[in-house]
């Protein structure tokens, strides 16, 4: 199977935690790693399944590299039907009213244009002191396990 794993990425957190997460499914999936700069929703394909990646910035948005795709969401309105995702975001708790707003936001419109989220999605705080990758990693085995579920 296809796994698109995309970030959204200001300062490269993002970006480096889709690296380990391809590193974790690489052995088992045939995996494909993009900034949401480079994506445009309309040409997601239904037999890939998407892992979102993305970090919050200013008033609980999303970082200025993923701001055309949320765009081509907002404006394109794209049938998303029958695409598969997951959704892993990174934040702050400093940050306490917009905490992961980004992910959140993000999750709501793929939601609202007929996607599937597989699982809950994942967050990570980095006021916590946990490597984003000790959260994410053990995330992506549950996530992978309920999609094999699903599709079973
Ligand atoms: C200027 C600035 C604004 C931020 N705003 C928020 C925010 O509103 N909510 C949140 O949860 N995290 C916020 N963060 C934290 C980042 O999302 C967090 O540090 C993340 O790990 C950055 O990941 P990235 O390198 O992939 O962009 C902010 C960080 C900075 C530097």
């Amino acid at each position: 199977m296809k796994v698109g794993i995309y970030y959204g990425s200001e300062t490269g957190n993002s970006e480096m935690l889709c690296e380990d997460i391809e590193a974790e499914l690489g052995g088992d999936f045939d995996c494909h790693i993009a900034s949401l700069a480079d994506v445009d929703p309309a040409a997601m394909e239904r037999e890939t399944f998407y892992i979102f990646v993305t970090s919050t910035y200013g008033n609980g948005d999303l970082p200025s590299t993923a701001l055309p795709f949320e765009e081509a969401l907002t404006q394109g309105k794209p049938d998303l039907s029958g695409i598969r995702f997951a959704i892993f975001g990174l934040g702050d708790q400093v940050f306490s009213e917009t905490f992961n707003h980004g992910s959140m936001k993000l999750a709501q419109m793929l939601k609202g244009l007929k996607a599937e989220q597989i699982g809950e999605r994942g967050i990570h705080d980095a006021s916590s002191f946990e490597m984003p990758e000790d959260i994410a990693l053990p995330w992506v085995g549950r996530i992978m396990e309920e999609l094999k579920a699903k599709v079973a």
